[in-house]
C-alpha cells in the first residue's frame, strides 16, 4: 500500500460526519423514533422566485456551457446591492467580490491564500470545526482565540504574531452576535500581528432581538486586513446549491479568483441566476425565516427555563449541560441528539449545541425529551 499524504493525513475527523454516523446508529436501535436537534440542516428551502428562476434558466439553452470562471457580472453586482442595502456598506462588484461554491470553500481557500506552510492561524475556541480542517488543508498551525460565554475574545490569550485570524458572529456554536468593539478590536489585533481576518457571515441576517446584521466591513480599517464571507445557505435557505462569496480585499479577492481559476471551472450559470433572483427580489422570505427561528428560539428557550443558554442569533441554542448529563446519555436514554460542545473546541466542554433548523413539533418533542433528561420535569 503506498501511504496516503500527510496532507490528507493530518486532517481532523470530519465532526459533522462523524456525528451524523453516531445518530445513524443511534437510530438504528430498538426504541422510540430518535430526535435529531444537533443537526444544523436548514429545514426551510428558497423563497419561489428563486426556484422558478432556476427552473427558467435550466430551460435556456446557452447557459450549459462553462460558465466565466470569476462569476457572472450580475451576480458580482447583486451581491454589491446587498452590501449597501442591508449592511450599509459601498463594495466594488469587480474587484472586491468573488463567487464561491459555498462559503464552506471560501473558508478553506482563504488559509490556501493567505498562510505558509508551518504558518499560524489563530481560530475562536468555541469555534466551527471546518476551520480546523483549513489549517490542515493549509499545513499550518492552530493558535487560539478563546471566547467567553457571551462571545466576549481574550485577545490577551492569542499568540503577538500570527497570520490568519477566523472570526464568527452570528457565532456557530455560541449564537452569540458580535459584542461591542469587537471588530475594531480584531483590525487592532491584525495590525499587530501582521495576521488577515477572515470574517464567517454565514449567519448574518439570522439576528433576534431587534438587533441589525453587522457585517465586519462596516469596520473602518476591515478591508484593509480581510475579507468577510456571506452564505446563500442560510439567508435564502440554499444549502444545497452551493453559492456564497468572499467580500473585502482586493488582493485577497484577486488570490482566490485565481486559485479558483486553477482548481474550480465556475459555477452552473442557473445557480447564479437564481443566485440573483434571491438577491435581487421580493426579500419577505428572509424575514420570514428569521421570525421563524426566532420564535423557535423563544419555545426552546421557555422549555430549558432554569439551564443556562445562548440564543442572540443563528438557529442554535447554546447550553449548559447540567452536571452528570453528556450529550451522549441523551442520545442512548432519551433518544434525543444534540451537538456535543467539545466537538467546537475544548472550552466546548460541558455545552451542547441544539438546532433550531427543525420542524415545530419535532422541536418541541425534542425539547421535551431534553427537559427529562435533565431532570426538569
Ligand atoms: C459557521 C459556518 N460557516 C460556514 C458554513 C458553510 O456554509 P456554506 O453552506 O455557505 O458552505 C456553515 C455551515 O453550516 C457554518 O455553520
Amino acid at each position: 500500500m503506498r501511504p496516503e499524504p500527510y496532507r490528507l493525513r493530518r486532517l481532523p475527523e470530519q465532526y459533522f460526519t462523524a456525528l451524523l454516523a453516531r445518530v445513524a446508529a443511534a437510530a438504528a436501535l430498538d426504541g422510540e423514533p430518535l430526535i435529531d436537534l444537533g443537526r444544523g440542516n436548514p429545514d426551510v428551502g428558497p423563497p419561489a422566485h428563486v426556484a422558478a428562476a432556476l427552473g427558467e434558466w435550466a430551460r435556456r439553452a446557452d447557459v450549459h456551457g462553462y460558465a466565466p470562471f470569476a462569476g457572472l457580472p450580475q451576480l458580482k453586482e447583486a451581491i454589491a446591492v446587498r452590501y449597501r442595502d442591508v449592511y450599509g456598506i459601498t463594495i466594488d462588484p469587480a474587484s472586491e467580490v468573488a463567487v464561491l461554491p459555498g462559503s464552506k470553500t471560501g473558508l478553506m481557500e482563504f488559509a490556501q491564500v493567505c498562510v505558509e506552510r508551518g504558518g499560524t492561524i489563530v481560530l475562536p475556541d468555541p469555534g466551527y470545526p471546518d476551520y480546523q480542517s483549513a489549517v490542515a488543508l493549509a499545513g499550518a498551525q492552530v493558535a487560539t482565540l478563546p471566547l467567553a460565554a457571551d462571545g466576549t475574545p481574550a485577545w490577551d490569550a492569542a499568540p503577538r504574531a500570527a497570520d490568519a485570524l477566523y472570526l464568527n458572529f452570528p457565532s456557530n456554536p455560541v449564537a452569540v452576535c458580535a459584542p461591542d468593539g469587537v471588530f475594531a478590536e480584531a483590525v487592532d489585533y491584525a495590525r499587530r500581528a501582521g495576521a488577515w481576518v477572515l470574517h464567517d457571515f454565514a449567519y448574518g441576517d439570522l439576528v433576534f432581538d431587534g438587533r441589525r446584521p453587522a457585517s465586519f466591513l462596516a469596520q473602518e480599517g476591515a478591508r484593509e486586513v480581510g475579507l468577510e464571507l456571506f452564505s446563500m445557505s442560510k439567508t435564502y435557505g440554499m444549502a444545497g446549491w452551493r453559492l456564497g462569496f468572499a467580500v473585502g480585499n482586493r488582493e485577497l479577492v484577486a488570490r482566490i479568483e485565481t486559485l479558483q481559476n486553477h482548481q474550480f471551472a465556475g459555477i452552473f450559470m442557473p445557480v447564479q441566476r437564481a443566485g440573483v433572483a434571491a438577491l435581487t427580489g421580493p426579500q419577505e422570505s428572509v424575514e420570514a425565516l428569521r421570525a421563524t427561528y426566532e420564535r423557535r428560539r423563544d419555545r426552546a428557550v421557555a422549555a430549558l427555563s432554569g439551564i443556562e443558554t445562548h440564543s442572540e442569533g443563528t438557529f442554535f441554542v447554546w447550553l449548559r449541560l447540567p452536571d452528570g448529563v453528556t450529550a451522549e446519555l441523551l442520545l442512548e436514554e432519551h433518544r434525543v441528539a444534540v451537538a456535543p460542545g467539545e466537538g467546537f473546541g475544548s472550552r466546548g466542554a460541558g455545552w451542547a449545541r441544539l438546532s433550531l433548523a427543525t420542524a415545530d413539533e419535532r422541536l418541541d418533542e425534542g425539547l421535551e425529551r431534553l427537559r427529562r433528561g435533565f431532570g426538569l420535569g
